[in-house]
């Protein structure tokens, strides 16, 4: 074996033994409220899916998906400028942009592709890139690729922006991005103040609403209309991975130009397939649904309230918000991996995250809600968290 290979299992072994190895549980079901667990065959209620509306396994959202699939076959077969993109794409794209009252849309098989493709496609030296220190990975690797000049503020810290902004007042065009809400914390970005900076000094401004979308806003269309502010941000990016169906799928909506220039020139668009008719199909139908069922969206609100103020009542501390991502701070990963394992044993999937994906000593548990729960299986996941809890001495 190569020494390389040898490197990378004892950096495993570590990982094991200080408890921060991450074991993927198999599942033999769709995501839905409760979910299988292949290696025990027991039902466990799911708390940490994105699947904020219960899409993923809808009827109506699924035959959508086999039905594009019978007319276009598994996919393009190569990029959509070499051979040809299917009338399923457009339609899809429009249906996006109509969804966000914005001029068009550009989908990529993930929103990972659409932030790589987005910044490092048009910002150049003379350009100043500015972005929140806690937005999504994918953000941070697009900062990372962007050639132009680069400034990352505190989180949602509002005075930071604007001396990132003064301090780049000869910049050729000054862009910033921002998740909406951002997907450790469960927080929603100051989207009113940030529009407001930017319109004073001149700024684009770009929201990842992967976590908003199908969530905020009275129809769902996320984090300009939870603000009253639908169709107001210039660029949105985000994924049809959660909330729409959740199978794969992001874009990119703003200004028919970017879009126009992000086919010519971005590099996910160029070099990689486009989403397979199959994810169009069905995510076209989970928009339709979603518009047709707005009591998703109230239940969705109302099981999140409820999950939180219980929470709340049982001495846990939840990071404050009002969004359906719930993180409860336990400090050591090892402590968090360990609380979701002994929540299994009671029946609850619910994920630990630790570092590399929050900083040193912030793990956390995050609890998901969905629409798809019922009032009972919260008070299921309630039980369960006050008895692991109490073992811990979490509360
Ligand atoms: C804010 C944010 N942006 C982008 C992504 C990536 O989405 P996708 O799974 O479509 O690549 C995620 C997924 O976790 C996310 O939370």
């Amino acid at each position: 074996m190569h020494g390389l290979f040898g490197r990378l299992q004892a950096e495993i072994e570590e990982m094991r033994e200080q408890g921060v190895y991450k074991q993927l549980i198999h599942l033999d079901s769709p995501q839905d409220a409760v979910v299988k667990i292949a290696e025990t065959g027991g039902e466990v209620i799911n708390l940490c899916s994105n699947n904020y509306l219960g899409l993923c396994s809808k009827r109506e959202v699924v035959e959508a998906g086999r039905a594009a699939y019978e007319q276009y076959g598994a996919g393009t077969s190569s990029v959509r400028f070499i051979c040809g993109t299917f009338t399923l794409h457009r339609q899809l794209e429009e249906k996006i942009a109509d969804f966000l009252g914005l001029e068009s849309a550009l989908t990529y098989v993930s929103c990972w592709n659409a932030n790589m493709g987005l910044m490092p496609t048009f910002l150049e030296e003379e350009d100043v890139l500015i972005s929140d220190e806690l937005n999504h990975a994918s953000i941070i690797d697009g900062v990372r690729m962007t050639r132009s000049n680069r400034k990352i503020y505190k989180h949602s810290d509002m005075k930071e922006l604007e001396q990132a902004l003064q301090g780049s007042a000869d910049a050729r065009n000054r862009f910033i991005i921002t998740d909406g809400v951002f997907s450790m914390e469960g927080d929603i970005c100051k989207l009113p103040d940030i529009l407001e900076l930017a319109e004073r000094y001149d700024a684009v401004v770009a929201v990842d609403d992967s976590h908003a979308t199908g969530v905020l806003g009275s129809t769902g269309r996320g984090t300009p209309e939870h603000y009253g502010l639908h169709g107001k941000v210039p660029i949105i990016t985000s994924t049809l991975g959660k909330a729409l169906g959740g199978a794969a799928g992001g874009f990119t909506a703003g200004p028919a130009e970017l879009t126009d220039y992000l086919t010519q020139r971005s590099r996910p668009m160029l070099f990689s397939n486009a989403l397979p008719p199959a994810t169009a199909g069905h995510s076209l139908a989970a928009i339709d649904y979603l518009d047709s069922h707005p009591e998703l969206i109230e239940k969705l609100r109302a099981n999140t309230k409820y999950f939180r103020e219980r929470l709340l009542e049982a001495g846990f501390k939840p990071i404050e918000g009002e969004t359906p991502i719930v993180p409860i701070i336990i400090g050591e990963t090892a402590e968090a991996i360990r609380m979701s394992k002994m929540l299994l044993d009671e029946g609850v999937f619910v994920i630990g995250f630790g570092y590399p994906v929050v900083p040193h000593g912030t793990a956390r548990i995050r609890c998901q809600i969905s629409a798809a729960h019922e009032i009972e299986q919260l008070d299921a996941v309630l039980a369960a968290m006050k008895k692991v809890g109490a073992k811990l001495g979490v509360v």
